[in-house]
């Protein structure tokens, strides 16, 4: 996999030229390799000897073009709100491959899910539970649903992303999802046969999924002693990748782990992972406004910021940058920081790159999950333009925003006019 690669004082993704997108339109924008998303759905999906329901999580991505990419490999979808539903039936993605999850699902939200006959909904609480019942009824319609148990496992992640311990809102406490599986049996709206599990994002080490497992395991062997109660095995996302020199986990191995898992309990699986299929094939271009030196710091001003690029501020995330230029130079150590009025709009500190200039393009590795979908537009900077490159070709697959685009949206109302 090495379609985003430097030749001769360039950057080419998949043979286009970065610098050439760079004349055409102004920075900051995402890039996308799309052969780098199908190469690593083929991998993941090729690791995995058993048959299972890819659900690529929409929210790393959800740009309906990189669904579109990625249904076309035979995913389906994973989704937390009304939105990402509608893009997802927009991608044209099939609604039997469509599982819903999510702590606060709107009523507007769960009515759509059952009007389109999606595959799964996972609950996270019993009166969620009541209310989807209410609505099937309501609708004439049944939902095949998945109870979302809290394992109380400690991902091993930071803990903003991390979602499985006892503390966490996610998820319901195990005993009271086996009262749930009970009482629910033979309802007559509800086919609540399916379990689900997910523990965090980013993780890194094989372990806290073994534990977590092995918990599942047990439960269903437990509800289904007698009978066969839980037919459906959902076990998330949270596969890391490699920002900084992290170890990442081997596809074979937790392959293996869940191939496991499924025989010995004879459960259809569903796996929801997003950050790995889409992490790798995302570059940020921007350019450095200004350089400005204090006593302490030699700062490279670049023109994305925190609200095109959220996850060092808010997560202290690395994200590796380089130049385009990638020449031979004096080095420097350089404080990358963005224009938005905030000291968390800081990049990376002192970080060592050949010397850079005004103007000069630079680019971030890696943000095609959670880059685009966590952006905003504080300090009224529009969201920024979106493009895939596809064999030598690229498209633009989402316009910038402007702002009076922004504006549009607001009004100053005769109320506030009329004060003096
Ligand atoms: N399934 C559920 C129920 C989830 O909550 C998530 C992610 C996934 C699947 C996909 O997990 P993944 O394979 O992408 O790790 N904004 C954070 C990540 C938040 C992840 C939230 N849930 C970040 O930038 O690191």
């Amino acid at each position: 996999m090495n379609n985003i690669k430097y030749k001769k004082n360039d950057l080419l993704i998949e043979g286009v030229s970065v610098r050439n997108l760079a004349k055409k339109f102004p920075t900051p924008f995402y890039c996308y390799s799309s052969k780098t998303i199908i190469e690593k759905f083929k991998k993941f999906k090729n690791s995995l000897k058993i048959d299972a329901l890819i659900c690529y999580a929409v929210k790393a991505n959800p740009n309906i073009a990189i669904l579109k990419i990625l249904s076309k490999q035979g995913a389906g979808t994973e989704v937390v709100s009304e939105g990402e539903l509608i893009r997802s039936l927009k991608a044209k993605i099939n609604p039997k491959k469509i599982v819903f999850s999510g702590v606060g699902k709107s009523l507007n939200a769960i009515k759509l899910a059952v009007k389109k006959n999606i595959l799964q909904i996972n609950v996270e609480s019993e009166e969620e539970l009541e209310l989807i019942e209410e609505i099937t009824k309501k609708l004439k319609k049944r939902m095949q649903i998945g109870i979302r148990v809290n394992p109380d496992i400690d991902a091993k992640t930071h803990k903003k992303i991390s979602t499985g311990r006892k503390e966490d809102k996610f998820g319901i406490d195990i005993k009271i999802a086996e009262k749930i599986f009970n009482n629910y049996r033979f309802n007559k709206y509800l086919d609540v046969i399916g379990l689900s599990v997910h523990i965090g994002s980013q993780i890194t080490s094989l372990n806290p999924f073994k534990r977590a497992f092995l918990k599942i395991s047990r439960m269903v062997k437990k509800i289904n002693i007698n009978q066969k109660i839980i037919k459906i095995l959902d076990l998330g996302g949270g596969i890391g990748i490699n920002y900084n020199n992290d170890k990442v986990i081997n596809f074979n191995d937790y392959a293996k782990i869940i191939s496991k898992i499924s025989k010995d309990l004879d459960c259809k699986l569903i796996l929801e992972p997003g950050r790995m299929l889409v992490a790798e094939s995302g570059i940020l271009l921007t350019k450095v406004l200004y350089i400005k030196k204090n006593k302490k710091n030699n700062f490279a001003i670049i023109d994305a910021g925190m609200n095109d690029l959220l996850r060092p501020a808010l997560y202290d995330a690395y994200h590796e940058i380089e130049s385009v230029k990638n020449n031979k130079g004096q080095k420097k150590k350089y404080t990358i920081v963005g224009p938005i009025c905030e000291t968390a709009d800081t990049f990376i500190k002192k970080k060592i790159l050949n010397e850079l200039n005004q103007g000069e393009l630079l680019f971030f590795k890696n943000v095609g999950a959670y880059g685009s979908s966590m952006t905003s537009s504080y300090n009224s900077r529009p969201v920024i333009m979106e493009l895939i490159i596809y064999k030598n070709k690229f498209s633009i697959i989402r316009k910038v925003d402007t702002v009076s685009n922004q504006i549009s949206r607001e009004k100053i109302p005769s109320l506030i006019s009329k004060i003096k």
